[in-house]
């Protein structure tokens, strides 16, 4: 069954391709589907919806979509969902490892350093029809990098009921825990306990 991700990152695509382990998970890339929508809402699921529904509107096939990012409580939440583009403006984009040495230095002498990831996942089957579902991985920063698995800040969020940071988790740990994994498995859930009427997947 073919389910179009609304996404062009590989690591999301990987975990993805492993949250729904029955369907076949496509990105726009695999179809030479040029896809780049403007996230223009203020929300993860806003956002999320804008993904879903665009991509929808290219291919008329049922997609995924995800919107995620890392808040953290000492910065009232930000990132959030400008996780992807933290510290890059004037067209200089920051890479994973200069948005990470950005944010442990505004957490320089704060004792509050919990945050969670948040992933908002949408559905879409058509117009006006979608399902929804928003998860979180609780987390605190630590000062340094740790672990090479993973993408983006999982090398310092550290995850105390594992004793590790995201980075240092193994892809099924991860999956098990983790904002997008958690987000997924409902998706799924759901796809198997209610099957979209005149719907192909
Ligand atoms: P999006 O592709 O617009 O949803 O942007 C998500 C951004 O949030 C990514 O580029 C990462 O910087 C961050 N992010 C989201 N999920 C994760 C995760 O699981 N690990 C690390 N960083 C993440």
């Amino acid at each position: 069954m073919k389910i179009y991700f609304a996404s062009g990152n590989a690591h999301k695509r990987e975990e993805m391709a492993r949250i729904f382990p029955g369907h076949r998970i496509v990105i726009p890339k695999d179809e030479g589907i040029e896809f780049d929508p403007e996230e223009t809402a203020d929300s993860f699921f806003g956002n999320a919806l804008i993904k879903a529904e665009s991509l929808w509107d290219m291919v008329r096939a049922p997609v995924l979509a995800d919107d995620s990012g890392i808040c953290v409580d000492a910065l009232g939440g930000a990132p959030g969902v400008k996780s992807a583009r933290f510290g890059s403006e004037n067209g200089v984009i920051l890479e994973s490892e200069g948005r990470n040495a950005l944010l442990l230095s505004l957490m320089k002498g704060k004792e509050d350093r919990t945050c969670r990831f948040v992933c908002n996942m949408v559905l879409f089957l058509g117009p006006g029809r979608f399902w929804s579902v928003q998860e979180t991985l609780e987390g605190e920063l630590i000062n340094e990098s740790r672990g090479t698995g993973g993408f983006g800040y999982d090398p310092i969020v550290f995850v105390k009921e594992t004793g590790k940071t995201v980075a240092e988790l193994s892809p099924e740990d991860k999956d098990r825990l983790s904002h997008r994994g958690k987000a997924g498995k409902a998706i799924s859930a759901l796809l198997d306990r209610f099957a979209p009427e005149n719907i192909r997947i």
